[in-house]
């Protein structure tokens, strides 16, 4: 029975560690927090921090010289591709190179990499300061985007504009990053598309390819806040076709031969761009849900092969369908949740696939300013995009989550 290391028991990684359960394989995961529900769930459970690189690789060490040899290493839907890639390289296990988790671990010199390999990118520029923010705001116009160079979630990415004042936005995004460094760049304009792709050695293959929906973008501005997005896309075939050899190729200039890239992409009036590219399987429920119930193509178990060193065939990576799948957020008003009402009425709705809350009564509803701060949400499908966006739609007003000002 080979051995699977999965990094991060969260509740986004179940899928992950249930689908390698069924394909056989002796489970173990590591996470820095002992209740996480993946410990439960995995035949083995190692106490070490997902994003602390040296204690996993450690307990990884141990635990293959010690209990018994490991095979491969993922995560599913943490983004900690230094602690992945660090343990498969000690380890000696199939995995992306260090320097390739090195550039997926930082916004800057990730479009460093892309501009160097001619990857077509929006315009960028590191900021020290506020006054640095300026001058380039001079220089470039809006709209603009800040971020921070190393954060996750949407954490103190801004969207500019003469309404927004640029200390504080320098501000909000140096300190959402661990080491105090931020970045901005043009703003793309034109549809947003998550895109996911497993590449071979000598083909890739991008299953997933999802409409993000930004109906937000005024509701909660400067903040960028996704509200889910759907399946199938709505662009042309060919500029599908364009938006995925564009994710593909920024894999490769990452330096991915074989692995999972994940796409934050952009079809401008210039063609496709890339915001950024994640090589590991992505969260939201995209590729442990969302990609296999659009399209058949079980990807994570696909990514979970690649893992442990052996190769997916192009038929288990080619969608057998197209089915209709959308994910909305609730997004209730700030306060003190009182009540969720009409969830198992919403249940209810053909086509509900998952409906789940990250807060409860009691809890406190903050501001939206970032993705972690999405209340809840619902996974619909349906026989097209419209059938399931409806249903989506009609979930998402029926359920009310009533929230009092304290
Ligand atoms: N240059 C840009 N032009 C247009 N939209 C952008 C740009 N940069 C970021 N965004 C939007 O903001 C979102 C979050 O930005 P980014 O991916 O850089 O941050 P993140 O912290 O990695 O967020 P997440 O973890 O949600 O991907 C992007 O997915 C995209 O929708
Ligand atoms: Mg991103």
């Amino acid at each position: 029975m080979r051995t699977l290391w999965i990094v991060s028991g969260g509740s986004e990684a179940l899928p992950g560690i249930r689908r390698a359960k069924e394909m056989g394989l002796h489970v173990v995961v590591s996470d820095g927090n002992p209740k996480a529900p993946g410990a439960l769930l995995a035949d083995d459970f190692v106490l070490a921090s997902t994003y602390d690189v040296n204690a996993t690789v450690e307990a990884a060490k141990r635990y293959h010289r010690e209990k018994r040899p490991v095979n491969g290493v993922i995560s599913v839907a943490a983004d900690v591709p230094l602690t992945v890639a660090g343990v498969a390289a000690d380890l000696g296990l199939p995995g992306i190179p260090l320097e390739t988790a090195q550039l997926a671990s930082d916004k800057l010199a990730m479009k460093q990499r892309f501009a160097e390999k001619n990857i077509p990118i929006p315009w960028f520029c590191a900021v020290d300061s506020s006054a640095r923010l300026r001058e380039l705001v001079g220089q470039s116009g809006f709209p603009l985007v800040i971020k921070p160079v190393d954060s996750r979630g949407a954490r103190g990415v801004l969207r500019l504009s003469e309404k927004v004042d640029l200390e504080w936005a320098f501000n909000q995004a140096k300190e959402n990053s661990p080491t105090g460094r931020v970045m901005v760049e043009e703003y793309l304009s034109g549809p947003q598309i998550s895109t996911e792709s497993l590449l071979l050695p000598d083909k890739a293959y991008t299953p997933g390819f999802s409409d993000r929906n930004y109906e937000f973008l005024d509701r909660f501005s400067p903040y960028i806040i996704e509200n889910g997005g759907e399946q199938p896309s709505t662009l042309s075939v060919s500029a599908q076709e364009a938006v995925k050899r564009c994710a593909e190729a920024a894999g490769r200039a990452m330096g991915i031969e074989a692995g999972i890239a994940k796409g934050d992409m952009v079809l401008t009036s210039e063609g496709p761009k890339v915001i950024e590219i994640a090589a590991r399987l992505s969260g939201g429920w995209f590729s442990t849900d969302q990609i296999p119930l659009a399209t058949g193509v079980d990807l994570m178990g696909a990514a979970i092969k690649v893992a442990l060193g052996e190769l997916p065939s192009g038929e288990e990576l080619t969608p057998r369908y197209q089915r209709g799948v959308a994910i909305r957020y609730f997004f209730p008003e700030p306060g003190m949740i009182t009540a969720i009402h009409n969830v198992e009425k919403a249940r209810q709705i053909p086509g509900v696939y998952k409906l789940d809350f990250f807060l409860g009564p009691g809890d406190m509803v903050e501001p939206v300013t970032n993705h972690t701060k999405r209340c809840g949400y619902v996974i619909t499908s349906g026989a097209d995009r419209s059938g399931a966006l409806n249903r989506a739609a009609e979930v998402i007003a029926t359920v009310r989550i009533e929230t009092r000002r304290v």
